[in-house]
């Protein structure tokens, strides 16, 4: 299945990037590669459940299969995921009746986890009958303004920033329309549906660039926006997929979930079993912040209570961060523990280049290294785990992820069994895809 690593050819690296090979030889894992076809969040929109929301950042449901199969996982096993983003890990353990749990410190990607795990095809019929209500009530307040819509719902608009920039009044007012209906009792029991389709309708619905990794701001489009479609599309997907799953697969529904929780923090009180495998892609060291990423939904759903909430979801996470947070972070050298230091390889170059982006990296090794720490205090005997991850460049200064998480599991008594290399990303920018494979020694 595997080949040995011929990552140094597939990733065109010339002469002049010797120092790069070098630190694949030279770091003394056990390099690998395979080929599992495309294992971005892509292949995810084509498989049910999955497809209810897309989180460019996510991995491929077929690279959860492999893993599953790779650590021989069955229904006696558990596995969590500790950085479960949009919850990719959680759908496809309990596709197969294994019990799994996420923890996800973004509010909005923890209530996506956890409604994508709520199987049941009983009351259906009432996504009709919704659909056909927001319609009468989107005739009654046609000539009605957004502020007579909102008084008349007893509700507010989003407090995010420049909240007419993201989208239009006459939008806002029909996705106000939605939201306030899907909390009437007689939907109760199809409110976390109607929630997932609101949440991407939202998002759909917004002046912004969907084909970004990022979301930008699309000021001058002119494209028709249609919420009530938007919505019923989102509607007939969910059904679909539901009436897709056969009678075993439903009675899964609700054996794993996705909880609200900080993974470089108190583990143990969040964890009450030993924990057999860990398949996982904590963030990258990048500048991708998820909570910048998931704004207008984390206010539109109204998880946040204010905006200094989200600066201080942005600190605690491990990766990047915006705003009030990185100001936080550029003032001056983060102050490294001297038991990791050596591993840290970029460290030299980068301080001299950039402050800030030294931190970046400086405090994502540190929060993984908490993880890591937690893990072993989780961990059942016969212990295996992935963390997929990619490597980064800052400042022009290559960050070898992999290997220095490597190093950091060793360091605290892990098995280090190989590295998966699985793919090239992102064209001239060497830069890469891995899963550090560990076990208990
Ligand atoms: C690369 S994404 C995971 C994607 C996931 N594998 C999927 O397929 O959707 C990393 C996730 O880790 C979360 N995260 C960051 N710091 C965290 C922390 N300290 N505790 C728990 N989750 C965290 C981020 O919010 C993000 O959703």
């Amino acid at each position: 299945m595997y080949q040995q690593l011929s990552l140094f050819e597939s990733l065109n690296i010339k002469d002049n990037e010797k120092h790069f090979q070098r630190n694949i030889r030279e770091s003394g894992f056990d390099y690998r590669e395979v080929d599992l076809g495309d294992i971005t969040f892509k292949a995810g929109l084509a498989e049910s459940i999955h497809r209810w929301y897309r989180l460019t950042p996510s991995y491929a449901p077929g690279l959860v299969r492999f893993f599953i199969k790779e650590f021989q996982i069955s229904p006696k096993h558990f596995v969590i995921d500790p950085f479960s983003g949009r919850g990719t890990t959680s759908i496809e353990c309990q596709k197969q009746g294994i019990q799994a749990l996420g923890i996800e410190i973004n509010p909005l990607l923890q209530q996506v986890g956890n409604k994508s795990l709520i199987w049941n095809t009983s009351h259906l019929h009432l996504l009709g009958d919704y659909l056909t209500e927001v319609s009468s009530l989107s005739e009654k307040y046609k000539n009605f303004s957004l502020e007579d819509v909102t008084e008349a719902f007893d509700t507010n608009i989003p407090i995010i920033h420049n909240v007419f920039r993201w989208w239009q009044q006459s939008v806002l007012k029909e996705l106000i329309i939605h939201r306030q209906l899907m909390l009437k009792e007689s939907y109760s029991s199809v409110k976390d549906y109607i929630w997932i389709a609101l949440n991407k309708a939202c998002l759909d619905c917004a002046n912004i660039h969907r084909n970004h990794p990022t979301i930008t701001f699309d000021d001058n489009h002119k494209r028709e926006i249609n919420v009530a479609h938007e919505v019923s599309k989102n509607l007939k997907i969910i059904r679909e997929d539901l009436i897709s799953l056969d009678s075993k697969q439903l009675s899964f529904s609700g054996l794993t979930s996705v909880n609200l929780g900080n993974s470089t923090n108190n583990l143990t009180q969040q964890i009450n079993c030993p924990v057999d495998f860990v398949i996982t892609s904590p963030p990258y060291p990048n500048r991708y912040s998820y909570v910048h990423q998931t704004r207008p939904q984390l206010h539109f759903m109204e998880l946040l209570d204010n905006i200094g909430q989200a600066t201080e979801i942005d600190l605690q996470a491990v990766g990047g961060t915006w705003g009030r947070a990185t100001s936080v972070l550029q003032r001056e050298l983060l102050v490294v523990p001297t038991e990791i230091k050596p591993y840290l390889t970029y460290y030299e170059e980068l301080e001299n280049k950039s402050i800030l982006m030294c931190n970046y990296a400086t405090k994502y090794f540190i929060d993984m290294w908490k993880h890591i720490k937690l893990i072993k205090e989780v961990k059942a005997n016969q212990f295996r785990g992935a963390y997929v991850v990619g490597n980064s460049r800052l400042s022009e200064v290559d960050i070898f992820t992999e290997s220095i998480l490597a190093t950091l599991f060793k360091h605290e008594g892990f098995d280090v069994e190989k590295i998966v290399a699985f793919r090239k990303r992102g064209g001239k920018k060497r830069l890469y895809e891995t899963a550090i494979c560990i076990k208990n020694y």
